[in-house]
């Protein structure tokens, strides 16, 4: 059995449809989220979902080995950000390579980078009058939004769309694909 952990900085609504997903299957299951902001509504949910969670700042992620121990303590063969805004140091990534992948909330390489999160990213693909938006998963390198993207998928925008009702719509992308991606991600990892 896969273990797999989820990184979220805010309310984790993907992180929860994940844990549910992999709560039926044998093949892996959510063993730790791991949150950088204490009031997250994300560490509510591990909670009410019996997953273990940790909470480490800034010192702790990138000026220590803290959350590397974390993840091995749980015995961690698997990164899932979701909704995470800090870029992941090399550490993690050297010790995770081809096994940390993000979702990001529009078709990237557009709408990506630094300062391109939530609303912002809806706000910004309304603006440019874009016909079409939609989710990017990708692997996670060295910088925002760069990895190699592994799937994508779009929705329509209608003149009607706000930045909510537009989050809306790419939420429900990621709810629909988030999982079953990052299923077929770990089946296909070697060893
Ligand atoms: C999602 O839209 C995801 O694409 C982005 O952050 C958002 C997280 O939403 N990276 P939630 O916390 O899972 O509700």
């Amino acid at each position: 059995m896969r273990h797999i952990a989820i990184f979220a900085s805010g309310s984790g609504s993907n992180a929860e449809n994940i844990i549910t997903y992999f709560s039926t299957k044998n093949s892996a299951k959510v063993a730790l989220v791991l949150s950088n902001r204490r009031e997250a509504l994300v560490l509510k949910r591990a909670a009410r979902l019996k997953v273990p969670s940790v909470f480490f700042d800034r010192k702790d992620f990138y000026h220590s080995g803290t959350v590397l121990d974390y993840l091995h303590s749980y015995k961690i063969d698997f990164v899932v950000l979701a909704g995470f805004l800090w870029l992941v140091p090399e550490n993690l990534l050297d010790s995770y390579q081809g096994r940390i992948i993000n979702i990001h909330p529009a078709l990237l390489p557009s709408y990506g980078g630094k300062g391109m999160f939530g609303e912002h990213v809806h706000r910004a693909v309304l603006a440019k009058g874009e016909k079409e938006s939609g989710i990017s998963i990708h692997f996670v390198n060295r910088e925002y939004d760069k990895g190699d993207i592994i799937f994508q998928a779009k929705c329509k925008i209608d003149d009607s769309d706000t930045p909510d009702t537009l989050a809306q719509k790419v939420h429900s992308l990621e709810y629909k694909h988030f999982p079953r991606i990052i299923e077929q991600v770990i089946n296909n990892l070697n060893d």
